[in-house]
């Protein structure tokens, strides 16, 4: 029988992105007492009493970065993604990104890289064995150059890098920069998909939702605008439709999603002057 390991989860004694976040979507990773409280639900709840869609919010993103990740595999071939800050798997049964990624292209490498020991535990016990061609690293998304050599991605070929709502943590005037030493390594053809929480678009309070999580303790977080978005993709072509709220990128009158307030965009990795 396979040993578990101790449960990450104990160790946590204040809010954290990922148990707050996964909290939102019905998590349980991270809702372990300690010292008698309950910092990351007291911080998920403080955000959802400001921003009661924030739940929807969270799994239309996951629709998003699958979508993207579709894009890049079938129709551009990219065989290796990095996911950096995945948080905890999403709860309920939903795929992980290498679920979604292998069952388009099972060979696919998808590395999982995330500065938090508690989803980094998660993850390994979790993820990491299901397959070779999944791994997880430990690297911190401010020291762009270190955490691509960690991942250990072949960066000759395309890779697709995921960011969803992590870039978040860093102020405009950080993440700007750190955008720009993740994106000048890629190769050709690489996708870089990005989702950030909304600011300006809709009439929605969703600043005050992050500051209420600070305020409780949880790492400060920023929404973004859509032309600071458009200065985290920059250098990049943007892919269609561009940058819209994650709902827009969804729409399929099939399977429609409520309007949310994340922005996403994809940017793909032309030539040195490509402008599209
Ligand atoms: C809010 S969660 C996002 C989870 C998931 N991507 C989503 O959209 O639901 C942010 C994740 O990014 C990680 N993170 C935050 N800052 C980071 C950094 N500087 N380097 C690496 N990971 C970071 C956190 O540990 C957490 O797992």
């Amino acid at each position: 029988m396979q040993q578990r390991t101790e449960n990450p989860v104990a160790m946590l004694s204040g809010p954290t992105a990922a148990g707050a976040w996964s909290l939102l979507t019905g998590g349980q990773d991270c809702v372990a007492p300690h010292a008698g409280r309950d910092p990351s639900r007291e911080a998920a709840a403080a955000a959802v009493e400001i921003l009661p869609g924030l739940g929807e919010a969270v799994r239309a993103t996951e629709k998003f970065v699958a979508r993207a990740l579709r894009r890049a595999l079938e129709q551009v071939g990219v065989r290796q993604v990095v996911h950096i800050g995945p948080g905890f798997p999403p709860p309920g049964g939903r795929p992980c990104t290498h679920h979604l990624v292998h069952a388009h292209a099972p060979q696919v490498r998808v590395v999982y890289v995330d500065s938090d020991p508690a989803v980094l535990a998660c993850l390994r016990e979790r993820c990491g064995r299901d397959a070779e061609a999944v791994s997880v690293v430990e690297a911190d998304l401010r020291r762009p150059a270190e955490l691509l050599a960690a991942s250990g991605v072949d960066l000759g070929q395309p890779v697709a890098v995921v960011l969803a709502n992590v870039l978040t943590f860093l102020p405009l005037e950080a993440a700007v920069p750190v955008m720009q030493d993740l994106i000048a390594p890629l190769a050709l053809g690489s996708h870089v998909i990005v989702a950030e929480p909304m600011a300006g678009l809709l009439d929605e309070p969703v600043q005050a939702a992050l500051n209420a999580m600070a305020a409780r303790g949880a790492p400060a977080a920023y929404a973004r605008t859509r032309p600071q978005m458009l200065e985290l993709l920059a250098g990049l072509v943007l892919l269609e439709p561009g940058v819209y709220p994650v709902s827009f990128c969804l729409q399929d009158p099939l399977a429609p999603v409520p309007m949310v307030p994340v922005l996403g965009g994809v940017g793909w990795r032309g030539w040195d002057g490509w402008s599209p």
